[in-house]
């Protein structure tokens, strides 16, 4: 196999410049080509990151390209997923992978049989905070997890992103947009999950987008908004998952984690970086101390400081992981479990009983500092 892969990218819109900008910072890939339903926009991110505009059905044919990164909206990452499976190039999504596991089984399927690699977003456990955590877990500092609570709580999307519809739409919704961060740490720091229940709503059936440039349109709910979930893992865990956009303000930390010997705060895994605090039977609460490792460097400014963020890590570890012939970390069994995970939450909340999930998957090999180390350039 050759020491770097070729990256085409489909869906050229917000998310899309993370991923130009950032990919240069990993071995093993170059991205030389995106496309777009809307050519202007895969124009204009041509322009801006010198790399080749073409056509959907260009960017299928060119054969430079190995791998396509699928970053349009979840409504269509099915179709366009599998379209790149059927031109016999390997696929890297963003989340959710699909919006079934129906579709997840037949992109399966189609990988299986043609040999070819599926992985997707989220990344972020990969993040220096969440591999303290997981470092600190597997040394036993907090005994075996028995159980803990996550909340991803906020007033929603329509005052930032610039589109926001879709995340009101089948597929969206906070259970499938920011569930995958959470499900996906999980998995990273319990693993798999056996069963969930779930009582779901939505505070309103219509929202205003307040962003420009669609400011004062009133868009459609057809997803739940409220979720509160309970999961129990297949080590015996039992998780409390709160997911909401009906939420103006709350006092819950995003993800406390109890075990037989202490407990173990994790911060948000929709970022690589922040603090983590634990503490033992003595109760005495205090941040695990840092390690150097690369992907908890802030290496960006936001709004709320400097903050790291190396998004594309979980693609640079499926192409090294193809390179070199191993399991990647951010894998077709892993994200469709968290599909199975998320789609049977939302089930759970329609039928009003719990759902015992049909997928699992093995942990993902813990990223120590050496080998996220040896992903970058
Ligand atoms: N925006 C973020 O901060 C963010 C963060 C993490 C993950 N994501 C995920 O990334 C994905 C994209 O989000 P976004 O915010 O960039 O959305 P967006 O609406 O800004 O961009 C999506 C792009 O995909 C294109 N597109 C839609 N259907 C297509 C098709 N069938 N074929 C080709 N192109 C098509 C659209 O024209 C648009 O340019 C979503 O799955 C989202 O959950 C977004």
């Amino acid at each position: 196999m050759a020491k770097e892969l070729g990256v085409g990218i489909i869906g050229c819109g917000n998310i899309s410049t993370t991923y130009f900008s950032l990919s240069p910072l990993f071995k093993g890939l170059k991205v030389l080509a995106c496309a777009d339903l809307n050519r202007s926009a895969a124009e204009l991110r041509a322009e801006e990151f010198g790399v080749k505009a073409q056509s959907i059905e260009e960017l299928l044919a060119n054969d430079e390209i190995d791998v396509v990164v699928n970053l349009t909206i979840p409504a269509a990452h099915f179709e366009v997923s599998k379209a790149i499976l059927e031109a016999g190039k390997h696929v890297y999504s963003e989340k959710p992978l699909v919006l079934s596991l129906e579709e997840g089984e037949e992109l399966r399927r189609i990988a299986k049989e043609k040999n070819l690699a599926v992985g997707c977003a989220p990344d972020t456990f990969l993040g220096g905070a969440h591999q303290l955590a997981r470092k600190h877990i597997d040394e036993g500092g907090v005994g075996r997890i028995t159980s803990g609570t996550c909340h991803v709580m906020s007033p929603g999307m329509e005052m930032w992103h610039p589109n926001p519809g879709f995340f009101f739409l089948k597929g969206g919704g906070p259970i499938l947009d920011l569930g995958p961060y959470y499900i996906a740490n999980l998995i990273n720091l319990i693993g798999p999950v056996k069963r969930v229940g779930a009582l779901t709503s939505m505070a309103n059936p219509t929202r205003t987008v307040t962003s420009q440039p669609l400011n004062g349109q009133v868009i459609p709910v057809e997803t739940p908004t409220n979720i509160h979930a309970l999961l129990e893992f297949v080590n015996g865990a039992t998780i409390t998952l709160s997911a909401s956009w009906d939420v103006w303000s709350h006092r819950h930390a995003n993800m406390e984690l109890y075990g037989t010997e202490g407990s173990i705060y994790v911060p948000d895994p929709n970022f690589f970086g922040g603090v983590v605090e634990a503490s033992g039977r003595d109760k005495d609460i205090k941040p695990l101390e840092d390690w150097a490792h690369p992907f908890g460097i802030s290496n960006q400014e936001s709004p709320n400081g400097p903050r790291a963020n190396y998004r594309t890590a979980g693609l640079a570890d499926m192409v090294m992981a193809l390179i070199e012939g191993r399991d990647a970390r951010c894998s077709l069994e892993r994200s469709l479990h968290g599909i199975d995970v998320m789609t049977s939450i939302l089930k759970s909340g329609e039928e009003g009983r719990f759902i015992e999930l049909t997928t699992t998957c093995s942990q993902p090999a813990a990223l120590g500092i050496e080998e996220a180390q040896s992903l970058l350039r």
